[in-house]
């Protein structure tokens, strides 16, 4: 259904500032003086030499020469498009975030979604995880929700995963094999991280390979906090449900697409916001009491685990629609800085370890990708509010900051006054009791991590257990090292033994060598004094 043209959001006409036409114009430098010819460089002689003078050869390519920027680390391939948000009832009870207060707020956002793993020309239809992330231009600043298409994550602290990187990306010796699961580091890596078992369970399903983007949920993952105005904080986790219901490809699908369209997924989105069938995406809250916090056969902190929607149901909350494709892929896509830490006053975080390493990674890794502290003031991802500090110069800086006092306290400007605690709207940080000794240890509640890979693997219908056997068969087949494919089985073997005995017979290797409720060791230092897994059995 074709709906009806949308007033542009304040960011899109915030956007529109930043923008040119160059219909109809003439060529000019970058100096703003027209050029007579970019064709023919200045010669001495028309079969002469180039000569150091011609300031339009130069000029125009030294700009070519550095036209290109690091790509993401992860998540290097991605397409984005902007859209808003609203909520459909008050959230008050829940937050005091401003945008989830007034069902009449258009909060504009932009979305970037996302592979992981391939390098920013990838095909779009591997197996891989898929990125969910949206910055919501809110009246109170900006807010990421950073998040991916599988509920769960590989690893439950973020000191590991540099470590999970290195072994999924295309091995350092020759760049082999580019995007793809099916290789020996990953595998090598998967059998010494056993907490990593639920998570490949979701990437070795149908999960893996989205159809298209506007047919996947995207979760935020972690367990993050609601605070509401008189200071009453809940655990949450965040959803968003596709009104289009979720989609994938088959195996035979995915491969033969990523030959003949390696753009399939993004073409998908564009056309279909070209054509006015705009992308819904419905949020999501699951919210846990603080006085509930230990009342679950897992750690509400661990993020290799799901809050089990029957336990803990999901309420729908609101709509994000995207009505409003790019105009420039580098500009915005490319450029855009999505940061776990953009937070605003009523949302706040957790002690999840892998939620606290990554509050950390982004801004770091974006200084470098986007070339200094000042990426802030890139149009993609500046905040629809003005904002006001003592920082100053750097790479780019756009702003024209008037007057002379850079610092605080000061008596001359005498502005910014400390914020009165609680009253002016300032960002205040949950109040959380925290007290220990220093230690590198994981809690013990960390230490299951079959039983949900077990109930996912029994949610599975006959041939979406089908499925997942088969992808093993091709991703644990290409495995050289049949040392690691035999400890792949003997892994998933607490899982399900059949699901077990099935991958062997597809790769070449013997039948569980363990039974379920064996000890399998996991050479992570936290867990390899006693690692006794519960299974859901
Ligand atoms: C991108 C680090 C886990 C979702 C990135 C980037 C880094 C990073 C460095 C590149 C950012 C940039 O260049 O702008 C980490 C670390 C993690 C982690 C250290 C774990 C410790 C996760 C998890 C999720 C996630 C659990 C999902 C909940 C994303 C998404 C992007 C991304 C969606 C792409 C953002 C975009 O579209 O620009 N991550 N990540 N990451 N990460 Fe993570």
């Amino acid at each position: 259904e074709k709906k009806p043209h949308e007033e542009p959001t304040k960011k899109q006409k915030q956007l529109d500032d930043f923008k040119i036409d160059h219909d109809g114009k003439d060529l000019t430098t970058d100096q703003g003086t027209k050029v007579s010819n970019t064709s023919e460089s200045l010669k001495a002689g028309e079969r002469g030499p180039t000569i150091m003078e011609d300031f339009h050869f130069r000029e125009k390519m030294t700009h070519f020469d550095h036209e290109r920027i690091p790509e993401r680390v992860v998540h290097a391939r991605g397409f984005g498009a902007h859209g808003y948000f609203q909520v459909y009832e008050p959230l008050t009870d829940l937050t005091k975030a401003k945008f989830l207060q007034d069902p009449n707020i258009k909060t504009p956002v932009f979305v970037r979604f996302s592979t992981v793993v391939g390098s920013r020309g990838s095909a779009d239809t591997v197996r891989d995880v898929r990125g969910f992330a949206t910055k919501f231009y809110t009246e109170d600043g900006n807010f990421d929700l950073v998040g991916n298409n599988m509920p769960i994550f590989f690893m439950q602290d973020a000191i590991k995963f540099p470590d999970f990187v290195h072994s999924i990306k295309p091995e350092p010796n020759n760049e082999i094999p580019q995007a793809s699961a099916a290789h020996d580091t990953l595998w090598d890596w998967v059998v010494n991280n056993q907490e990593s078992a639920h998570m490949m369970m979701w990437l070795l399903s149908d999960r893996g390979i989205p159809r298209s983007f506007r047919m996947m949920e995207g979760f935020g993952v972690h367990t993050f906090r609601l605070v509401n105005a008189q200071g009453k904080a809940r655990f949450v986790k965040f959803h968003w449900k596709p009104k289009l219901g979720v989609h994938s490809l088959t195996w035979d699908e995915a491969q033969k697409i990523a030959g003949k369209d390696p753009d399939f997924n993004r073409r998908d989105l564009w056309d279909a916001i070209n054509k006015g069938e705009y992308p819904e995406f419905e949020l999501g809250l699951q919210i846990i009491e603080e006085e509930q916090e230990f009342d679950f056969d897992f750690d509400i902190l661990d993020a290799t685990k799901i809050w089990p929607e029957e336990q803990v149901p999901v309420k729908i909350v609101g709509k994000m629609t995207l009505n409003k494709n790019q105009d420039n892929f580098f500009a915005e896509t490319e450029q855009a800085a999505f940061h776990l830490g953009n937070v605003v006053p009523g949302i706040d975080f957790t002690n999840d370890p892998l939620l606290q390493g990554r509050l950390f990674s982004y801004l770091d890794t974006q200084l470098l990708r986007l070339g200094g502290p000042n990426f802030h003031e890139i149009p993609i991802n500046r905040p629809v509010v003005q904002y006001y500090n003592n920082q100053r110069d750097g790479f780019h800086r756009m702003t024209i900051d008037r007057g002379k006092v850079a610092y605080f306290p000061n008596s001359i400007r005498n502005n910014y006054p400390m914020p009165v605690q609680g009253k002016d709207g300032g960002y205040e940080h949950y109040q959380e009791k925290v007290e220990g000794r220093k230690v590198r240890t994981r809690s013990e509640s960390f230490n299951d991590h079959f039983s949900q890979a077990t109930l996912f693997w029994n949610s599975m219908s006959p041939a979406e257990k089908k499925h997942i056997i088969k992808a093993f068969h091709f991703e644990v087949g290409s495995v050289m090292d049949k040392k690691i494919s035999q400890k792949v089985v003997d892994m998933f073997s607490q899982v399900d033994t059949n699901l077990a005995r099935e991958i062997a017979k597809g790769i070449g290797v013997s039948a569980p060598a363990t039974k379920n409720k064996t000890k399998i060791t996991d050479t992570s230092p936290a867990l390899s004094q006693e690692n006794t897994v519960k299974t859901a059995r």
